[in-house]
């Protein structure tokens, strides 16, 4: 009857859109060449040497045989770049830094790797982003010394290489404390070397626009290419769609320095949220007979305006931003080392929540989470820094500011200045939090920044997140800003703020900071203890519903970015506690909170409705229970008994029906929509309360960079239902992939991330796998259950656990078909279908 069909789960991305085959550079015949050639511009340096030099920054080191061509790194360790060596130590809870960088320490480490000399071609070596400063030498030279701030660079080594074997070494250095929440340590972003044929490096800086797309996106749209030319060169410039269908294309000769050409493509896709349409511009340069080619950009038509008084539109529609602001970085277990497989996981769940945009907080993306929300339709408020000149942690990068940002803010917004995801610049937050600057000086500087983006940029509008954005100092600071971003505003400062800057657009660049532990649904528990029933902020915050309110219906202000989707390493306020616990979506595991089902209820239109708590165990459960839904009317039923209907939320945008007696058993909550058609509903039920069994589910994510296999594991009872509050150990393994790492979502469990076995929190655990076959094996062994499961043998959903299958039971009579739906299962039923839900 229902055929949950044994679909594999791999979901295969590629940055950049579908592999072309073949196509005409020219359009006369002149080359068919396959598209990947043009990347073999770049090559990953993904195998290197690598070791630890100390845990911590000696001022006085200053070795530097290890950049030597002849030094011998043989017993070094194998790693793979992008690489995190904070998280492999694991925790240190005498680290200096403490609960800020999560007790995961920093130091000192070096790199070594090789790379092919190539002559013919000017070579640049390419670095995605590295935490925090280092050296980089080549052939024992050293040639950049670059000072934090994640922000990608180049380094020019054409003079320097020999044929042959190139050395490159590293030396990285995380001084602590540095930063407010754990960064890592290393070169966590990718590394290349750019090779490019001398003819074809004439051309840079390519820089795509469309100012009139407005009026023209039904016809002819005018696509502006700027670019500059070292000299006069032959060139062809030609824009093509995904499936790599030429629109347009022209040869041309370009002068030295800058050029600009028109290029005419009719009705373009635009790109939207969640509508990643991309086009290509591809370059090449005519010289001697030969055909170069120039690396191609990635582009996407869109258009935006920001109304002080309405707020923000994308392409000509009203787009409220509901958007999250995330250490971007942090990858859980696996530490910050980026990953593209991570990336996507998380941003499915914020998509999933109807999230549209991220605030890159506080620092710039990699590259790679840019070109994932280009392709995936997320609007991104890109940001540079957490401080300026006035530090916040004593070694961090205030001291060098004056000398740096300039290098920074060129890095970042040349690199993704033709992303149509990036909507907007931040140059840093809460810079005014302790009055540092007066007036003037606070007021220069964000001039100084404000005009050093508009340098290289002057489409997108430039902010910063403020906190006291009415304050004497912050005014004239703010007014230099095309946006006035407002940390955690309330109902007053907002009206201050309308006030002061009336000419402004406004939004909530940070906002709620709701502390919500996975499982945990006390209100009368220690204040510190974070409580799912959306009853916990930090003082400055608010309730997420209540921030939810505040800013989805304004109808001036542009939306807000939730603090934040994910708990992230550090920041916890508390000592022995590694992690935040401000994750409004899920923890650490990306294991989903209840917090999550509320932010669904208000963005998302899919129809849906979430139990809180999502487990009825005993008294404290009952204490409080509230629906999240988007239904027009929902109904709860404990065993059977209705608690009474409800249409009416309460100002924390829940369905509040208060305490409840409790009972064991089943609590069901259905939804309606006007007609009183059954549209959702949700079960919760109460567990025999001990594990009998383990429910593994896997979601395998390929990506272009990476490919991993998450394992979701939930402890249940005999019957298949969670069993919350347990803490058993689970012991992974797996045939054909390698365990990365393994969590919980704990916020003080301090074994090593890469362990195979983990304490469960709340009666899940997660591993995260490497897969090196197409169907891995994987066995969870827990006191004395063993679960084997390969990824072919799911026949679920992976959003579906063993407990929705479980409630899938149906009863069938004559007439009548009773379906028990389980958790995250909303069936939809069509007006007039003769099934019921009971
Ligand atoms: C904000 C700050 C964030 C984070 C947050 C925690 O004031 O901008 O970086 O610290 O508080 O609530």
């Amino acid at each position: 009857m229902f055929n949950i069909s044994g679909k594999r789960l791999t979901k295969v991305y590629t940055v950049d859109g579908k592999e072309i085959t073949g196509y005409d550079i020219f359009g006369n015949g002149d080359s068919a060449t396959p598209i990947e050639e043009k990347e073999k511009f770049r090559t990953k340096l993904s195998d290197w040497k690598f070791n630890l030099v100390s845990k911590t920054v000696d001022k006085n080191y200053n070795s530097v045989a290890e950049a030597a061509v002849d030094f011998d790194d043989s017993n070094w360790s194998q790693v793979k770049v992008p690489h995190d060596w904070s998280i492999s130590l694991g925790y240190n809870l005498s680290n200096v830094a403490g609960y800020d960088e999560g007790y995961l320490d920093g130091g000192c480490g070096w790199y070594r790797t090789i790379f092919k000399g190539d002559l013919k071609n000017n070579t640049y070596l390419y670095f995605d982003g590295i935490s925090l400063n280092s050296e980089v030498y080549v052939n024992g030279q050293l040639l950049n010394t670059h000072y934090g701030w994640f922000d990608p660079f180049y380094i020019d080594v054409t003079e320097l290489v020999v044929d042959g074997d190139n050395t490159i070494a590293v030396l990285v250095k995380h001084p602590q404390p540095s930063i407010r929440w754990a960064a890592g340590s290393g070169l966590i972003r990718e590394v290349e070397v750019v090779s490019i044929p001398k003819p074809a490096n004439i051309i840079k800086n390519i820089v795509i626009t469309y100012p009139n797309l407005e009026k023209e996106k039904n016809s002819i749209v005018n696509t502006i290419v700027s670019f500059t030319a070292d000299q006069p060169v032959i060139v062809n410039m030609s824009i093509r769609d995904n499936e790599g269908n030429k629109l347009s294309g022209q040869s041309f000769s370009c002068q030295e320095g800058k050029n600009e050409i028109t290029l005419p493509v009719a009705v373009p896709n635009l790109w939207d949220i969640y509508q990643g349409n991309l086009y290509k511009l591809e370059t090449t340069v005519k010289m001697n007979g030969e055909i170069y080619k120039v690396p191609f950009e990635t582009f996407g038509y869109r258009y935006m305006k920001w109304d002080a008084n309405t707020g923000f539109y994308l392409n000509g529609n009203r787009v409220k931003i509901k958007g999250f602001c995330n250490h971007h970085e942090n990858n859980g277990c696996l530490g910050n080392a980026q990953s593209d497989a991570m990336d996507i996981r998380k941003l499915e769940i914020m998509k999933e929540s109807g999230c549209n945009a991220i605030r890159t907080s506080h620092n710039a993306a990699s590259r790679n989470l840019i070109n994932l929300c280009n392709k995936m339709g997320f609007l991104v408020m890109e940001e540079f820094f957490d401080c300026w000149t006035k530090s916040k942690k004593a070694n961090d990068l205030g001291s060098r500011f004056s000398e740096e940002y300039p290098r920074v803010i060129k890095n970042v917004v040349t690199r993704d200045i033709n992303a149509p995801s990036v909507f907007m610049w931040s140059v840093g937050n809460e810079i005014q939090r302790v009055s540092m600057y007066s007036a003037e000086e606070g007021t220069a500087w964000a001039t100084k920044l404000r005009d050093e983006v508009r340098k290289y940029d002057t489409t997108r509008p430039v902010a910063m997140g403020d906190d006291t954005p009415t304050d004497k100092t912050s005014r004239a600071m703010m007014n230099v800003f095309d946006l006035i971003g407002v940390n955690y505003g309330n109902d007053g400062e907002y009206s201050g703020v309308r006030g002061a800057y009336p000419n402004k657009p406004i939004f909530g660049s940070e906002t709620t900071s709701t502390k919500t532990i996975r499982g945990v649904y006390s209100t009368d528990s220690d204040y510190t203890l974070g409580s799912c029933l959306d009853d916990c902020c930090e003082g400055w915050g608010d309730n997420a519903g209540v921030a939810l309110k505040r800013h989805m219906e304004s109808f001036y202000n542009c939306g807000m970015f939730v603090w934040t989707a994910f708990d992230y390493a550090g920041e916890s306020k508390q000592d022995k506690i590694k992690t935040s616990y401000y994750g409004a979506l899920a923890d650490s595991a990306l294991l989903k909170k209840d917090g999550f089902y509320l932010y669904q209820s208000i963005w998302s239109d899919k129809p849906m409705i979430h139990i809180v708590p999502s487990e009825w165990e005993n008294e404290n459960n009952a204490k409080k229970v509230i629906v999240y839904s988007n239904c027009f009317k929902v109904d709860l039923f404990l065993n059977g008994k209705s608690l009474g209907t409800k249409v009416t939320k309460d100002s924390n945008y829940a369905f509040n029906y208060g305490a409840i007696d409790f009972e064991p058993g089943n609590l069901k909550a259905i939804g309606y929509d006007k007609d009183n058609h059954i549209i959702a509903q949700d079960n919760v039920y109460t567990s025999e309360g001990k594990v009998s069994d383990l429910k593994l589910s896997m979601e395998r994510i390929k990506s272009d960079m990476d490919e991993l296999v998450f394992v979701e594991c939930v402890l249940t009872d005999s019957k298949g239902i969670h069993v919350p509050n347990t803490t058993d150990i689970v012991s992974f393994s797996c045939v054909g992939g390698e365990i990365l790492g393994t969590d919980s979502g704990c916020r003080d469990d301090f074994e090593l991330p890469s362990n195979s076995e983990r304490k469960a929190f709340d009666g899940k655990c997660i591993a995260i796998i490497k897969p090196e076959s197409d169907d891995i094996e994987v066995t969870a062994v827990c006191n004395n259950i063993t679960v084997i499961k390969k990824e072919s043998d799911q026949n679920t959903d992976p959003s579906q656990s063993k407990e929705e299958v479980f409630d899938l039971v149906t009863e069938q009579n004559n007439s009548t078909l009773n379906i028990t739906g389980g958790r995250d299962i909303n069936l939809i039923l069509q007006n007039g279908s003769n099934l019921l839900l009971m």
